[in-house]
């Protein structure tokens, strides 16, 4: 599955399109997902020699970076097990892992199949994981309550407001046949702190052990608008239930047109003077006890 999880296997791409590769998911994202898992880690207690911690869906390495951020004492004293699907990004986290000297071990493991033992871990981190697997994530959610140990902590996250996706939508609207599928659609559910209070629920949480906070969390991109509305429209509007469409190659300026002037409107989006954007997100973050 390619890395920016298409809906359709249609294999048309404008040839202005950008691969969606992890290295740009990575520049894409800039900070932010580093900055939703340090808020995230932050609304527990502060990790403990011994813990065992999972990085569900790690990606290419934001929660595990936030998990060894938040630690004063020796990061050797603690273990962190990163599972993903993609290969391409476990790489890049391994890489990652080395060049910090982390004792974090990366695994090729499907989120909703977890091949560890029950009660195995003291903490489990989902960054930004639920709502890109099936079924709403609720199968991966009971996999992570059975290898918690009994009175571990879990942590998900899910977004109540990116300031990226209406002007995606818009691009779409605006450029494709009436009628077109939007990419990621389906996500508005999640906009809700009672969709994942029930999610987790469903996992086998209990509503009294779950606690959902709202959290403004703020990404600084590095590269300017124009970069950045390319970056965009190539990781997500190809990935709707059509896929591209062959008019998307004649109406690729005009689409980021578009996204440019959609993502000005954001509420707190700033151009910096160094060239970088300043996005406002919004997160539903979730602390679970077994
Ligand atoms: C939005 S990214 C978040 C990555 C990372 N947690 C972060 O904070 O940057 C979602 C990740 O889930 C992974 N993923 C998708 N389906 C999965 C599955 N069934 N099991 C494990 N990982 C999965 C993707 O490969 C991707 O790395």
């Amino acid at each position: 599955m390619a890395f920016n999880m298409p809906e359709s296997t249609n294999p048309f791409v404008p040839k202005q399109a950008l691969a969606p590769t992890p290295q740009l998911y990575d520049e894409l994202i800039a900070d932010c997902m580093i900055n939703l898992a340090k808020v995230t880690v932050s609304q527990i207690p502060p990790i403990t020699s011994g813990s065992v911690i999972h990085d569900n869906g790690c990606g290419t390495g934001a929660g595990t970076t936030a998990i060894f951020a938040s630690i004063s004492n020796s990061p050797a004293a603690i273990s962190v097990k990163a599972t993903d699907i993609n290969d391409h990004a476990l790489e890049i986290y391994r890489g990652k892992a080395i060049k910090n000297n982390r004792p974090a071990e990366a695994i090729n493991m499907n989120s909703s199949e977890l091949m560890f033992e029950d009660e195995t871990f003291t903490h489990s981190l989902s960054n930004t994981l639920l709502f890109v697997l099936p079924n709403d994530g609720i199968d991966a959610v009971k996999e992570t309550y059975r290898t918690l140990k009994p009175n571990g902590i879990a942590l998900f996250n899910t977004w109540s407001h990116v300031p990226n996706m209406s002007p995606i939508q818009r691009a779409a609207t605006l450029t494709r046949p009436p009628g077109a599928p939007l990419p990621r659609q389906g996500l508005e559910k999640w906009t809700q702190a009672s969709h994942l209070t029930s999610v987790l629920e469903q996992g086998g949480f209990e509503k009294e052990n779950i606690e959902i906070k709202q959290k403004e969390i703020w990404a600084t991109t590095t590269v300017g608008l124009e970069r950045y509305a390319s970056m965009l429209w190539s990781f997500i509007g190809g990935t709707g239930e059509s896929g591209w469409l062959e008019s998307d190659e004649q109406n690729w300026d005009r689409a980021l047109g578009v996204v440019v002037e959609e993502l000005k409107k954001g509420e707190g989006f700033e151009e910096l003077d160094g060239g970088g954007l300043r996005l406002r997100f919004v997160a539903h973050v979730a602390v679970a006890r077994k």
